[in-house]
């Protein structure tokens, strides 16, 4: 995984987007511990920069999984049995996939674990990540919210990152408005599609399989799990209408 590389490529993806508040955005994303902090504790891209390089796994499965409308891919198609059911600004794209996991900066800090030692038979500490989540605001609904603080986005971006998580999400009971929420915008499905994708099919613990080694998310080598040696500090988002 290079990190220096993938903050480059984040960048100049967002650097596509042209959007009132978006320059406040990236200076919070650039302040915060987006760059370093992992995708999750132990499940999938559990290291430093995973977090970051799970969003354009994101971006690049949302692009596969979309079909260009033109050859200057400024617009894209949701398209289910031959048929479109949404359209989709690339803007959106951009922003549904590189910003649907925000709601994971300043969420996570480093800590130990004990393991036994095979060998020696001893229990060691190794490094891990835990929970430390200093805005509890849910999942999506709290991305969605932390975007929206700082930019404008447009109502499908909107829905799309509060409900990313699609069925799968344990915190939310409210499957009937889900369900609406997909028929009124096919989007959040294709994101949630996509999410899965990188997490599933892309993503190993401490970097991309190596079958997605080299897609443009790139990924070679995996920097250790640990912590940036001096913590960003948190900041809560600014109030709404300060930040836009
Ligand atoms: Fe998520
Ligand atoms: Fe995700």
């Amino acid at each position: 995984m290079n990190r220096t590389a993938n903050i480059a490529r984040f960048e100049a993806e967002l650097g596509k987007v042209s959007r009132p508040g978006l320059d406040k955005l990236l200076e919070f994303i650039r302040r915060s511990d987006f760059y370093k902090a992992p995708a999750s504790t132990k499940y999938h891209l559990s290291c430093e920069g995973g977090l970051l390089q799970h969003s354009l796994n994101v971006l690049d499965a949302l692009r596969c999984l979309l079909t260009a409308k033109d050859e200057e891919g400024s617009e894209w198609f949701y398209i289910v049995a031959g048929r479109p059911v949404a359209t989709v600004p690339d803007e959106s794209v951009i922003i549904a996939a590189l910003l649907h996991d925000i709601c994971k900066t300043h969420f996570y800090v480093a800590s130990t674990r004990n393991v036994k030692n095979e060998k020696t038979g001893k229990w060691e500490k190794v490094p891990c990540y835990a929970v430390d989540d200093k805005m509890p605001l849910g999942h999506g609904a709290k991305s969605a919210m932390i975007v929206k603080q700082y930019m404008e986005i447009t109502t499908q971006e909107m829905y799309a990152i509060w409900w990313h998580m699609g069925f799968t999400d344990t915190a939310s009971t409210d499957t009937l408005t889900l369900s609406q929420a997909i028929d009124k915008y096919p989007f959040i499905w294709a994101l949630h599609t996509a999410d899965m994708m990188a997490s599933h099919f892309m993503e190993d613990t401490i970097g991309n399989l190596a079958k997605f080694a080299d897609s443009p998310a790139g990924a070679a080598a995996a920097e250790p799990a640990s912590a940036p040696a001096s913590a960003p500090q948190f900041e809560d988002a600014p109030a709404i209408g300060a930040g836009a």
